[in-house]
């Protein structure tokens, strides 16, 4: 079963698995959209996460799965508290559900992030590893790791965790209006200073995660990037390149973008729209490093990727040319 089956990484998890083999049924919500869903063999199971008798009835209902992909998540909300009550206490409410109805599974994967961990030492190239303690600094990446905490502090729970960096690829909204910039001839840097990125394409996340199924690795988190360092200028010549584009390069100071951000939220919340600008975001994207080592999945997962930045970026951009 793979939880948030209707979103972006959601949908690739569920064709992944289908194309292995898997009998695989999505979990959604009521309201949840099935676009990207629309393949015969998926089974539907309509979750609500935040009323645990009701929860512990529907998960009854569907049986016991082997393995299941906790990939729900709220990412941008104006409410702080609700990444806590989502990514947080819904982790909760799943687990005890599960435990509650004999209905663990072989494997409960987690997806955490990056942010969860939080960004590597600034004004230096040296990715983050997982030692030391983690030090997240929004609250979105604060909620991603409470819900770790927790999955940490079970007993005789098999769970693993992936902590992805910026995962990109067709579907995803987020980098797509960084393309649609550059497709508009603007080139947008904040601040001077050079800033490095870590990526992973989705296909290439959701391989290693539905082959980490079947392994015997139990209760460890993992960071999760292609491995290589880029620059936020590879990203835009790389978009450039493929669209053929001439811009317009600006660099905005950080002290606008922060201006920017505050009252963007102010403004979207009032209007009921999700801002995607906010504080949280300007944090993220005014980090200038946000590389992380991924020799933990090699290791153990023996992953090595298929796409690197150009050639998945190549994928994306004509996927969203065609739709
Ligand atoms: N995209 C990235 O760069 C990235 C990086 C690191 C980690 N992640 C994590 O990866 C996971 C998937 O992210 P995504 O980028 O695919 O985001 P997405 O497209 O926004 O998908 C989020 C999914 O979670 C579901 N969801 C949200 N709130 C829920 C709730 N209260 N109850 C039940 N389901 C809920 C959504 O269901 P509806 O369709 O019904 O809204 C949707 O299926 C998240 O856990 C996110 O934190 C993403």
């Amino acid at each position: 079963m793979i939880t948030g089956a209707s979103g972006f990484i959601g949908s690739f998890f569920v064709e992944e698995a289908l194309s292995r083999g898997y009998n695989v049924t999505a979990g959604i919500r009521k309201t949840s959209s099935r676009k990207y869903l629309q393949d015969e063999r998926i089974n539907f199971l309509e979750l609500d996460f935040q009323d645990k008798k009701l929860l512990k009835n529907q998960l009854q209902k569907a049986g016991k799965f082997d393995y299941i992909i906790h990939n729900a998540g709220l990412t941008k909300t104006c409410n702080p508290k609700e990444f806590y009550q989502v990514n947080y206490q819904n982790t909760v409410n799943f687990v005890e559900a599960l435990k509650d109805n004999n209905q663990v599974p072989e494997k409960f994967v987690f997806i955490s992030s990056l942010e969860a961990y939080g960004p590597g030492k600034a004004g230096t190239k040296i990715p983050v590893k997982d030692e030391g303690r983690p030090q997240p600094a929004t609250q979105y990446g604060k909620s991603k790791l409470k819900a770790e905490e927790y999955l940490f502090s079970l007993q005789n729970f098999p769970f693993l965790i992936f902590r992805p960096t910026g995962v990109y690829g067709p579907r995803e909204k987020d980098y797509y209006l960084m393309i649609k910039n550059l497709d508009k001839g603007l080139e947008i840097y904040i601040g001077n200073q050079p800033q490095y990125l870590s990526f992973i394409y989705v296909k290439d996340l959701v391989k290693l995660i539905i082959n980490s199924l079947s392994t015997n690795k139990c209760c460890k988190a993992y960071l999760v990037s292609d491995g290589n360092t880029y620059t936020s200028e590879d990203f835009n010549r790389i978009v450039k390149e493929k669209l053929n584009k001439k811009t317009i390069r600006f660099s905005l100071p950080k002290a606008l973008i922060r201006l920017m951000a505050i009252l963007n939220e102010k403004i979207s919340c009032l209007l009921g729209q999700i801002p995607l600008l906010n504080r949280d975001k300007y944090y993220i994207i005014t980090q200038s490093n946000w590389l992380c080592d991924n020799s933990d999945i090699q290791n153990d997962f023996n992953f090595f990727p298929e796409y690197d930045l150009k050639k998945g970026l190549d994928k994306t951009i004509e996927w969203y040319k065609n739709q």
